[in-house]
């Protein structure tokens, strides 16, 4: 099945995506960590984003839809979970077309439901694991050893350059004023499937879970 897992900067969208990958055998498309990626090899279009993403803003349409695509081509046999992506009107429309063109299709959009005052503590206390991408957190997700990851027993956690109470505030402008349109965009197509992101880590996995299934 292919998904969605739309909400606001925090909302619990990798940290639900990773799971998905290890119970379903899903493949988790994250334009974010792939744009990332691109930064940290140095690529040109990784040289051209990295300001923006900085300061939390949208990159253009064309350069992750691009990302995608050549995705897309791969193929995953469990299916695909977007995550941070389409973040636009745009983007939505492409996904439609570009899964039309694999002979696939959307099978449910989880929005994934949060309030502003719980984000900044989820934004500000995050860290991955450089090594793996597990994601933690300083006050409800810690590694059980400080600095070692659960997952793959790397040393290496990092911080994102993004996840200051400056640039939250335009990731969240960002995200209602070209992102949010999109609940109401899948609402009308009969869609979206709304789960309580706010519950904990487990419930929410459920509430996923329990979506998936029925899709
Ligand atoms: P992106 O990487 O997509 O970031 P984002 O949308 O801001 O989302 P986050 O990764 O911050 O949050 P999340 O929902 O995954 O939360 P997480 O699970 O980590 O995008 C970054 C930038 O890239 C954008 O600003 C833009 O510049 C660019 N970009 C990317 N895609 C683009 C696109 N399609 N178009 C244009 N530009 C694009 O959880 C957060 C923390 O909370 C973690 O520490 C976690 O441990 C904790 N946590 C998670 N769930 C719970 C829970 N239930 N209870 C308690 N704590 C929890
Ligand atoms: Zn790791």
């Amino acid at each position: 099945k292919n998904i969605i897992l739309l909400g606001p900067p925090g909302a619990g969208k990798g940290t639900q995506a990773k799971r998905l990958e290890e119970t379903r055998q899903m493949v988790q498309l994250s334009t974010g960590d792939m744009l990332r990626d691109a930064m940290a090899s140095g690529t040109e279009m990784g040289k051209r984003v990295a300001a923006i993403m900085d300061r939390g803003e949208l990159v253009t349409d064309e350069v992750v839809i691009g990302l995608i695509q050549e995705k897309l081509e791969k193929g995953a046999g469990g299916g695909f979970i977007f995550d941070g992506f389409p973040r636009t009107l745009k983007q939505a429309d492409a996904l439609e077309a570009l899964l039309a063109q694999i002979g696939q299709k959307l099978d449910a959009v989880i929005e994934m439901q949060v309030d502003d005052t719980a984000l900044v503590r989820r934004i500000t206390g995050r860290y991955t694991c450089g090594t793996c991408g597990a994601v933690y957190h300083d006050d409800t997700r810690p590694t059980k050893v400080p600095g070692t990851c659960d997952v793959c027993g790397g040393h290496q956690m990092k911080r994102r350059a993004d996840d200051t109470e400056e640039a939250l505030k335009t990731r969240l402008m960002e995200y209602y004023k070209k992102t949010s349109p999109l609940i109401g965009y899948y609402y009308a197509k009969g869609q979206l499937c709304p789960v309580d992101g706010l519950a904990e880590m487990d419930a929410v996995a459920a509430a996923i879970a329990k979506v998936l299934d029925k899709a």
